[in-house]
């Protein structure tokens, strides 16, 4: 196996579309009836949606290939989520999501470490993740990095609510 991470580009558009709707069924999906899983990844995931951010400034994708073919993804840009200090100023891992057999070998740390890298290309600023209550996994991951629970809210996927837990990590850290 030969990973390599790349900044996404419009052409890419496709290919993210895919793999994250790849991505978060392999991961996610048994938590959905079917209908409300569908109708999230119809919204969420289309390939004029990942168009959008691709053309956005604001936002940054990196693609995860082995041998060529795309086994995970970053995606960052500003912070929208719903906490009452958050402004778009700070900055927020959007998401990070690898196939099962490209997990665990130190990918995601290499696609994480180069999305907070093109976060912070300005310098420290307030980074924000938000993460499943239930997805312990993750939460031990990010808690690596400095970033720890701030506030909880309701995700909706579908007409199912989510519990999610708000992670940060301020700008004016040790
Ligand atoms: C979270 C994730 C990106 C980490 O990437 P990775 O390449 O597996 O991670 P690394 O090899 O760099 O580091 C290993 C750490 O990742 C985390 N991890 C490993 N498998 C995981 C899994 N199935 N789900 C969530 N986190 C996992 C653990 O913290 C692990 O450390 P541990 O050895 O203490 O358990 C990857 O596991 C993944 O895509 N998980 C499923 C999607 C997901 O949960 N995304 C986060 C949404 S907020």
């Amino acid at each position: 196996m030969s990973f390599i991470i790349r900044r996404a580009v419009r052409g890419d558009a496709e290919t993210l579309s895919r793999i994250a709707m790849q991505t978060f069924t392999e991961t996610f999906g048994h938590l959905y009836p079917d209908e409300d899983l569908q109708d999230f990844l119809r919204t969420n995931y289309s390939i004029e949606g990942w168009m959008r951010l691709l053309c956005d400034d604001a936002s940054a994708v990196w693609l995860l290939e082995d041998d060529g073919v795309a086994v995970g993804y970053a995606h960052a840009g500003a912070c929208g989520l719903p906490y009452p200090d958050a402004t778009k100023k700070d900055g927020e891992l959007k998401r990070l999501y690898l196939l099962p057999q490209a997990r665990n070998g130190g990918c995601g740390s290499r696609l994480f470490e180069t999305a907070l890298a093109w976060l912070e290309r300005d310098g420290p600023r307030t980074i924000w993740i938000s993460v499943w209550s239930e997805n312990l996994g993750a939460q031990r991951f990010y808690a690596r990095w400095g970033f720890s629970k701030a506030g909880e809210y309701e995700f909706p996927v579908g007409r199912v609510r989510d519990h999610e837990f708000m992670f940060r990590r301020d700008a004016k850290r040790a």
